[in-house]
């Protein structure tokens, strides 16, 4: 049995964070300047699957992991999918350049990539659909009530539409464009985001309710420009995105000194991006500019900026 090596992108929300968990649509796009990686390799003459995971400092049986890991479960699910009693001794080692707990979809990434990474070991590759549900599956660790756009985003690899429990929708975009990202530095899991909206929603139905509907109205709207090739109408419907999701309670003030930095350095328009409270932010930028506005969120404080293309040919 030969070793088998899969990967995965990162991803970042441009619109409908938040609202698509109560039905909105929303729009995220891959972000392949980050990558997670997972590599299983045979192990002749050991027994079970050795974890090496260098960036979180794990390297131990997987057999001793509790079973509600992450790491664990993905593979428990693929081994299930797959249809295999017993796994042959194998090395698996996790890497990745994504940021942890930033709205990047790092947990999405590193299950992705080995869910692909096992079963290509194993000899069964999966279907991209049965590898987004294995990997939803383990989004509910993540985030407790996951919209599942995170893993639908990471395993395709493409820029998507989602609304939750519909059919996938890739989005084409027929013209490129050019997004800066800034990291807070600050760590902020969804689940506590997602928790807080869903208390916040449950106190204030009908004022929560005209938020997520706003935001779902803003990805609806953002399609249509993308369609008629406006890229840059995008930029002020990220403003008001964003004036939403500080309304909402999910902004913190890191969030919004790099977002007003992006805007006064000359983007077209910014805003938080994923659970809030800490993570990351996006732009959307001229790619002339690109360079300038990522230098600006760093003189503010972003902890890492990545320039990225989405729809490069
Ligand atoms: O993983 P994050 O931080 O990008 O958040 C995912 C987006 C949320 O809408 C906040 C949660 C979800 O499951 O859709």
């Amino acid at each position: 049995m030969p070793a088998f090596t899969a990967s995965a992108p990162g991803k970042i929300i441009l619109f409908g964070e938040h609202a698509v968990v109560y039905g909105q649509p929303a729009i995220a796009v891959p972000v392949h300047d980050v990558q997670a990686r997972a590599i299983v390799q045979p192990r002749p003459g050991g027994e079970g699957i050795r974890l090496i995971a260098s960036d979180i400092s794990m390297k131990q049986a997987l057999a001793d992991l509790p079973l509600d890991d992450a790491i664990a479960l993905a593979v428990r699910l693929t081994q299930e999918a797959i249809g295999v009693k017993e796994l042959p001794a194998c090395t698996l080692v996790v890497s990745s350049t994504i940021p942890l707990a930033a709205g990047l979809g790092s947990g999405a990434a590193v299950s992705v990539a080995i869910i692909r990474a096992l079963a290509g070991f194993l000899g069964h590759p999966l279907p991209d659909e049965t590898v987004n549900q294995l990997a939803f599956e383990v989004e509910k660790i993540h985030h407790g009530t996951p919209s599942g756009i995170d893993n639908t985003v990471v395993t395709f690899g493409r820029p998507v539409y989602f609304v939750k429990d519909q059919p996938i929708e890739i989005l084409e975009i027929p013209i490129s464009f050019t997004l800066v990202i800034g990291d807070t530095g600050v760590s902020s899991p969804t689940v506590e985001t997602v928790t807080y909206v869903r208390e916040a929603f449950q106190a204030q139905p009908d004022l929560y309710q005209s938020y997520f509907d706003l935001c779902g109205k803003l990805a609806w709207n953002a399609r249509q420009q993308l369609n008629r090739r406006r890229n840059t109408s995008l930029g002020p419907l990220m403003n008001d995105n964003h004036d939403v999701l500080v309304r909402m309670g999910v902004s913190s003030p890191e969030l919004d000194t790099l977002v007003a930095a992006a805007r006064e350095a000359g983007a077209l328009g910014a805003k938080l991006s994923g659970g809030g409270r800490g993570g990351n932010m996006v732009a959307l930028v001229e790619p002339d500019r690109a360079e300038e506005i990522a230098l600006a969120l760093t003189d503010a404080g972003a902890a890492n900026t990545i320039i990225t293309t989405v729809g490069r040919p």
